[in-house]
């Protein structure tokens, strides 16, 4: 099969969707595989790399599109990309389909095959495209998080690990899921207080089990969260109910009760995030404050990392990418019932329901 990876070109999207190693395979099978020129630079992989590995460098995003039997990208296509893609290219990238009518619009008319990665699932029922970035932003999220408590950008002044004599600064974690683990690990591994809220006794049991003992479990709820607010000194949001907003845990009039110079990092931000007063931020412009309380939401963390994303992503997505040029994707989705769940759109019908329904069409999928 003849594989193409185009250069991201939404804005400030620096991860490629195919790292050499993963080139590097795809040819060991016997494919072609076409990058686009620089399409791997924002992530420190550079054209003599894919090229010292058998693939084909091509100068422009139409040479790889026209060339390409499968597209493996990133992010959704974006508006100038419409036109790019053919009738059975397959395209397995990460789309979201349900946040934008425009691309499903543009998606069904180009009669492509859009396998999306947010939805292809394993045995247990989770994501395994998503999970990789979940980690990322959950480290990410203390590493912010213990940046903005630094007083020369209007934190409160502490260093999460303290020192010899004084004490460790205090993480409160809401959620115990993806997000939630690794921020608390990062933060136990600063020397941190670690508090970690959930309502799945099976998590925090895990939790529990797994983390030192200066990582505290407790049962999520809003007397233990308003008990909490007062005493921590960094807030991780990292709540996720799939398919759903993500519930508010901590509202506007609870503020008052933190300390000046707190920061709340809302992970969950991407899903109407679990504090009242978060909004999107950008990497450009990442915090806001709100009664001396200090914000951080950018809904792409991943995005600062592009390295670590992009080969966390390539991980999970090249085994099914293997398979996909194998054996095809109508094989492949008949002989991997979870990689067929990726399945969203099929040469102008679509085949998730959960996409009609978002935009409340009356078309049966
Ligand atoms: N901002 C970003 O760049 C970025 C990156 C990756 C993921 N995310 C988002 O982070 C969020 C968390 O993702 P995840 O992969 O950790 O999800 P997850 O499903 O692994 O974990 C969510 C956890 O929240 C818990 N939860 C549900 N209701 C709760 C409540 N009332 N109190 C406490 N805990 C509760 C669940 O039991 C679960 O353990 C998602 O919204 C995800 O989209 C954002």
């Amino acid at each position: 099969m003849k594989i193409g990876i185009p250069k991201e070109i939404k804005n400030n999207e620096n991860r490629v969707g195919m790292t050499p190693a993963g080139v590097f395979e795809l040819i060991k099978n016997n494919h072609t595989v076409y990058v686009q020129s620089t399409a791997g630079e924002g992530s420190g992989f550079f054209d003599a790399d894919y090229e010292s590995v058998g693939a084909t460098i091509l100068p422009t995003i139409q040479d790889v599109y026209a060339e390409s039997d499968m597209i493996v990208k990133v992010k959704e296509p974006i508006e100038e990309e419409y036109d790019l893609i053919k009738p059975n290219q397959v395209l397995f990238t990460y789309f979201h389909f349900a946040s934008s009518e425009a691309l499903t619009l543009a998606m069904l008319k180009s009669n492509a095959v859009c396998i999306a990665y947010e939805t292809v699932e394993d045995e247990e029922g989770t994501l395994p495209l998503l999970t990789p970035m979940s980690e990322v932003a959950g480290r990410m999220a203390i590493q912010q998080g213990a940046k903005y408590l630094e007083k020369p950008i209007k934190g409160k002044g502490i260093l999460l690990g303290g020192v010899p004599g004084v004490p460790p600064g205090k993480v409160l974690i809401l959620g115990a899921g993806v997000v939630g683990i690794q921020a608390a690990k990062m933060a136990a591994g600063l020397g941190a207080h670690v508090t970690i809220l959930d309502v799945n006794m099976k998590r925090l049991r895990y939790v529990n089990d797994i983390m030192p003992s200066h990582v505290i479990t407790e049962f999520s709820s809003e007397y233990n969260i308003r008990k909490h607010i007062k005493t921590h000194d960094l807030i991780v949001g990292g709540v996720l109910i799939k398919g759903a907003k993500a519930p508010k845990l901590i509202t506007r009039d609870m503020l008052k009760d933190m300390h000046p110079g707190a920061v709340i990092v809302d992970v969950a931000v991407d899903q109407g995030g679990c504090i009242e007063t978060t909004k999107p931020t950008t990497h450009e412009d990442p915090t806001y404050i709100i009664d001396d309380v200090v914000h951080y939401c950018v809904a792409n963390m991943p995005g600062a990392v592009p390295y670590t994303s992009t080969v966390a992503l390539t991980n999970v997505t090249l085994p099914y990418i293997l398979k996909l040029a194998n054996k095809g994707w109508e094989v492949a989705c008949d002989e991997d019932k979870l990689l067929a769940k990726g399945l969203n759109i099929v040469k102008g019908t679509c085949v998730l329901e959960e996409i009609e329904e978002a935009f409340g069409w009356n078309v049966s999928c």
